[in-house]
């Protein structure tokens, strides 16, 4: 299957933002400890059928908790999250978050696009991935609501494929603020949210993380998750990075139409349009690399449709961004 190759990161910081400073300078020798989960739960243990899981790059679902940073690097990014907690945001789901700190921090970024990090998630995910395309969708940082009890963010899937949750702060000894996912599939957590029933207790699983620079890595888009609200005044912030795989057979999602409601309005087409365009490159790159000399016309039919396909879809995202409403499952227990 031929690997995308990866689209560099922009060279020019969109309009509004800046570098940090001063902050950490991001070094994988001292920073990173990556370790292997324990357990993986598959996209079948949650429910998905065969032919769901055939559309998907991977068929994990979850891991069990695995170690991302040593304790400097959990320090370091520890550091860098609290000096860009000037910059949190709201939206819809989350009352405070930074996206696009990967504009703005030097070490956020080159944690973000490491690609230490990311072949040592491909190893965890079971299929190549790349650090993703779309710079917002790198280094997302959630910062605990200023109230006790309001969940950090509802009950949600992802609007990209493949990323990690790692704690930036230690989630030890605080109380609350469990990250959660339902074992179950995003279909039946609609239908309960349709039907106004509770999620029952016994399908919410909340995995223990050791402390500081520990991550699940998820099929972000099929698993339904939450981060709950703190019961008693505590810091917590986690840090989310966001990847796309690597096989360009598989690229196509993002959910641009939810991102536009999130995301600064000069950048989010920009970065859309650009993760598009880069998807059509290699698809190109890949066609013009390996010429094929063959009676069979289907095949080249097929490419120019999926390429069509790609594009036409696109457009339609952008051009009906405005009529996108706001998709989560709520605040359920
Ligand atoms: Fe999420």
């Amino acid at each position: 299957m031929p690997i995308a190759e990866a689209l560099p990161f922009p060279t020019t910081l969109p309009r509004g933002f800046a570098h940090l400073p001063s902050e950490p300078v991001f070094d994988p020798a001292r920073h990173l400890a990556l370790e292997m989960p324990e357990t993986r739960t598959s996209l079948a243990d949650l429910g998905y059928g065969a032919d769901e899981i055939a559309t998907c790059p991977s068929d994990l679902g979850i891991t069990s908790p695995f170690r991302v940073l040593s304790d400097e690097g959990a320090a370091c990014m520890l550091e860098v999250a609290r000096l860009l907690s000037v910059h949190a945001t709201s939206n819809f789901r989350i009352e405070r978050m930074v996206r696009g700190g990967a504009y703005r921090s030097r070490f956020l970024r080159d944690l973000s696009l490491s690609p230490d990090v990311s072949d040592w998630i491909a190893q965890i995910f079971g299929a190549p991935v790349l650090p993703h395309s779309i710079p917002h969708q790198l280094g997302h940082l959630n910062y605990n609501p200023e109230r006790v009890g309001t969940n950090v963010d509802k009950w949600h899937t992802d609007t990209l494929r493949i990323d990690y949750v790692m704690f930036v702060t230690d989630p030890r000894g605080v109380k609350g603020g469990e990250f959660q996912y339902f074992r179950g599939t995003k279909h039946e957590m609609k239908a309960l949210a349709d039907a106004g029933k509770p999620i029952p207790a016994d399908r919410i699983v909340s995995p223990t993380l050791p402390g500081p620079g520990y991550a699940v890595l998820q099929q972000g888009n099929m698993v339904v998750h939450r981060a709950r609200g703190l019961t008693e005044p505590a810091e917590r912030i986690t840090m989310v990075n966001g990847y796309v795989p690597g096989e360009i057979v598989f690229p196509y999602f993002t959910r641009y139409d939810q991102l536009y409601l999130v995301d600064p309005r000069h950048v989010v087409t920009e970065e859309y349009t650009r993760h598009v365009a880069w998807m059509g490159r290699e698809i190109l790159r890949h066609r013009l690399d390996h010429p094929s000399y063959s009676e069979d016309r289907s095949a080249e039919v097929a490419s120019f449709e999926r390429l069509s396909t790609l594009f036409a879809a696109a457009a339609n995202e952008i051009r009906n961004a405005n009529e996108a409403h706001a998709e989560h499952f709520g605040d359920g227990e």
